[in-house]
């Protein structure tokens, strides 16, 4: 089965073209102008000594949606067993009417434009730009939430299936407090929002696979303190993004502005803290300001605040107002996060996912651990507190700033430590204690192949530290890579011993997967 998500990687558009039989496609209606055959003449579908159907973009198509795939998208075949159409907006079981949007290579994409005969499953979307041609965020607006889990769950399912040959059942599990927001459970979750800018200074959200700028009031989604901050509502001239960050604990906001922007970001917002990023040369880069805009050395000296690269090494990020870090909370304590770090958007996520961790590890008293991509240290920090003086926990993360908060964050704990750097060079380069525990935490792309093959090569000699069962939690947001790196595992000989899954983003097809692999 093709994978929309590969579509990235062989471009747009391609002017190779399906073959259909004319048998195929008697129950298939397209319409089309004549100008969006003519512009897309390149994209069509089918060969030309073929009597069938051509797909072009802004084609109309009648299909009944199968399954779900990766990615929010339902699974259809122009008449049944023709191309494969991904389209979007439906759900599975329903028969539609579907604009053609994109053709590729291997299959064509789509947006239900008209829903023929509904599914039990669908619901009125909240949010009124979460419809065909609306804003790109939410995928699984239209459906209710048990419905949205059984999506997730299925796709998850079908990804370790098909990815790493497991067929085990799946069930996503909603977090706690998911009603927290507006009184419609699922929205106000979202504690950090990027907003793009327009060359007009709107900002607003991104269009579904597009850089067009969506003029949005609001969003649902959002958490009240971030919807409160108004960011659609104001000017943002010369800036190209502003990201909106919450800590829900304290309420804390901080703005990040990413253009020529200082004094507009500093007047824009209402945030407690305000930080500017521009590229290197780019003129927001003369250092922490406080809120007069000059340099404030006290509140340096007391937050730890500096300007500072950005993850991106062509990219600086000045504190212009407040501090350049939050303080969230989870597992009992209380993290600082730099505002532009990484940490889990649903409120609840950090949370359960610490939890989760601890359940899958089962970390005992003087044990070693590893906790790779380990962000601000909140996985390295709960198992610091469960190994005790007697045991070890090393992290390794590439971000200097999440470094910084991770070391920050494991003074109490010195038997913890932190390693910056890209984890496969560390894995290649340091050398790192026996662990028969571990913690995989990375980006989507998914874990580096010599980590898993450091993590997974046989116990060195049977030293004491690795006797015995050797576990790996390993949390993830995407299924796919996941899916991938548990098959590198099971090469190895590791098995999958449990697979939970978290709807930690609802309305979007987005879950977050905690897989045990041990060994065996
Ligand atoms: C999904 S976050 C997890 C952070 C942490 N476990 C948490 O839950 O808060 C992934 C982290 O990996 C870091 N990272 C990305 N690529 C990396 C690499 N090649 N080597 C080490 N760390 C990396 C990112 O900076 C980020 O902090």
């Amino acid at each position: 089965m093709v994978d929309p998500a590969d579509a990235g990687r062989e471009g747009k558009v391609s002017n190779r073209k399906y073959g259909m039989r004319s048998e195929d496609v008697t129950s298939v209606t397209i319409s089309a102008s004549a100008d969006s055959r003519a512009d897309s003449s390149a994209a069509q579908l089918s060969p030309p000594d073929t009597a069938g159907i051509q797909l072009s973009p802004g084609d109309l198509i009648e299909v009944v949606a199968g399954e779900a795939a990766h990615g929010g998208w339902c699974v259809a075949r122009v008449d049944g067993s023709g191309p494969v159409v991904f389209v979007r907006h439906t759900l599975p079981g329903e028969r539609v009417r579907a604009r053609i949007t994109e053709v590729t290579a291997r299959f064509a994409r789509a947006d239900a434009a008209e829903i023929l005969a509904p599914s039990a499953d669908r619901v009125g979307p909240p949010c009124p730009y979460a419809r065909p041609g609306g804003c790109g965020g939410c995928d699984w607006q239209h459906a209710s939430l048990p419905a949205q889990r059984e999506l997730k769950a299925s796709v998850v399912r079908q990804q370790l299936r098909r990815i790493a040959g497991i067929d085990r059942p799946v069930t996503v599990e909603a977090l706690p407090g998911e009603d927290d927001g507006a009184g419609i459970p699922g929205l106000g979750w979202r504690t950090r929002v990027k907003f793009a800018v327009r060359g007009d200074g709107v900002a607003g959200l991104r269009a579904h696979r597009s850089h067009e700028v969506i003029d949005v009031s609001d969003c649902l989604i959002a958490h009240q303190g971030i919807r409160d901050l108004g960011v659609p509502e104001q000017p943002w001239p010369r800036a190209t993004s502003v990201e909106a960050v919450v800590a829900t604990d304290n309420g804390e906001r901080a703005v990040i502005v990413s253009g020529q922007v200082r004094s507009v970001a500093l007047k824009q917002t209402p945030a407690e803290s305000v930080l500017a990023m521009a590229s290197r040369g780019g003129g927001a880069s003369s250092g922490p300001r406080g809120r007069s805009g000059r340099r404030d050395r006290r509140d340096r000296r007391d937050r730890g605040d500096r300007g500072e690269r950005g993850g991106n090494s062509g990219s600086r990020t000045d504190l212009l107002r407040g501090h350049s870090h939050l303080l969230q909370h989870a597992a009992g304590r209380t993290w600082r996060v730099s505002a532009t770090g990484f940490w889990q958007v649903h409120p609840a996520a950090a949370d359960t996912l610490a939890r989760a961790v601890l359940n899958a590890l089962r970390p005992q008293p003087g044990d070693t651990a590893l906790d790779l991509y380990c962000g601000a240290g909140l996985f390295t920090g709960v198992l610091a507190e469960a190994v005790g003086p007697d045991g070890t926990v090393i992290g390794v993360e590439s971000s200097s700033a999440a470094v910084r908060d991770a070391r920050r964050n494991l003074r109490a704990t010195p038997w913890a430590s932190v390693y910056r750097g890209d984890a496969g060079q560390v894995i290649a380069t340091r050398e790192l204690p026996p662990a028969r525990l571990a913690v995989l935490d990375p980006p989507r792309a998914g874990a580096a192949r010599n980590v898993i093959e450091y993590l997974a090569r046989p116990a060195p000699g049977g030293g004491d530290d690795l006797a015995g069962e050797r576990r790996i939690a390993y949390v993830s947001c995407d299924p796919a890579t996941l899916a991938r790196d548990i098959a590198l595992f099971a090469a190895q000989g590791w098995r999958l011993e449990d697979l939970r899954a978290f709807d930690a983003f609802p309305m979007t097809h987005h879950v977050e997967c905690l897989a045990t692999i041990v060994s065996s």
